[in-house]
């Protein structure tokens, strides 16, 4: 079932400039996929490009403070109830920074607390079995990076529908290019029909589920999927047309 490419009929100029030109957008998503890790990373002071970036982007997200939340489930077990209630208390208020070590508190300081309830293990320089030096707690900076629940405002109307006005426009010219292309190449209707269809998908999902998510949250998902699977399609499609371009004609 061989499908005549269109693409292979085509002069060596012709080939040799569309080779360029696709080269130059696949470099081009590439970077723009880089960019776009560099841009959402470090929105929830977590490393890395996590969900939680990206929920708080389109659809805003609280994140509740890390340290409260493992006082809460009973972490350390060993701590005295007087204790973790004072440190419950203290993160709850909005007085973190003042209370941190209130001289007023003596030994009921948070200060006072953490260093004699946490640091054994939560400290640069703990070791053994139980020891946890990937969350030191020695100093204020460190415990206030987790103390505070943190609010994520979601981008504002303006800015995403800048974004939706450029984006929605050049992806989609983009796919069309590529999707003609890719259906002027000799390769099997069924593959080649299926990449078109998934990269309309996957831009739908993608662009569609930054307004949805403001709507709502639980499609956040949605546009993580749709821009993959449009980025994979894509990608995998303008590979194809470069190889379409140059496949022996007469094989
Ligand atoms: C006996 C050692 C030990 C003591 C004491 C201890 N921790 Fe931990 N802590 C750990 C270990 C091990 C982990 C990682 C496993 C887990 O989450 O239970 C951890 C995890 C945590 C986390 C979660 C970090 C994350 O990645 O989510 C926080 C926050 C935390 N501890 C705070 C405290 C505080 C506050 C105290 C004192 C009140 C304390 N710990 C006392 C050993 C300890």
């Amino acid at each position: 079932m061989a499908q005549t490419s269109t693409l292979r009929q085509l002069g060596f100029n012709a080939r040799l400039g569309l080779t360029l030109i696709v080269l130059t957008l696949l470099g081009g998503l590439t970077v723009s996929g880089i960019y776009m890790k560099m841009h959402h990373d470090n929105r929830d002071e977590q490393p890395g490009l996590t969900m939680n970036d990206i929920r708080g982007h389109y659809a805003g997200v609280n994140v509740p403070s890390p340290l409260l939340g493992a006082i809460e489930r009973g972490h350390p077990e060993t701590q005295s109830n007087e204790a973790r209630k004072v440190l419950t208390d203290w993160l709850k208020g909005d007085r973190i920074s003042e209370d941190y070590d209130n001289l007023d508190l003596g030994d009921m300081s948070p200060a006072e607390i953490i260093y004699n309830d946490c640091v054994s293990c939560h400290s640069a320089q703990s070791t053994g079995p139980d020891a946890y030096p990937q969350v030191p707690l020695d100093y204020f900076d460190q415990v206030k990076s987790i103390a505070f629940a943190s609010d994520i405002r979601p981008v504002n109307t303006e800015v995403l529908a800048a974004s939706t006005h450029t984006h929605a426009i050049s992806l989609a010219v983009m796919a069309l290019v590529t999707g003609g292309l890719l259906l002027l190449t000799g390769w099997p209707r069924g593959l080649t029909n299926l990449f078109v269809l998934l990269m309309g998908l996957g831009l739908a999902m993608d662009i569609g589920g930054w307004w949805l998510a403001r709507v709502n949250g639980t499609v956040v998902p949605m546009i993580v999927v749709g821009g993959f699977i449009f980025a994979a399609s894509t990608g995998l499609s303008l590979l194809l047309v470069v190889l379409d371009l140059w496949r022996p004609k007469h094989p």
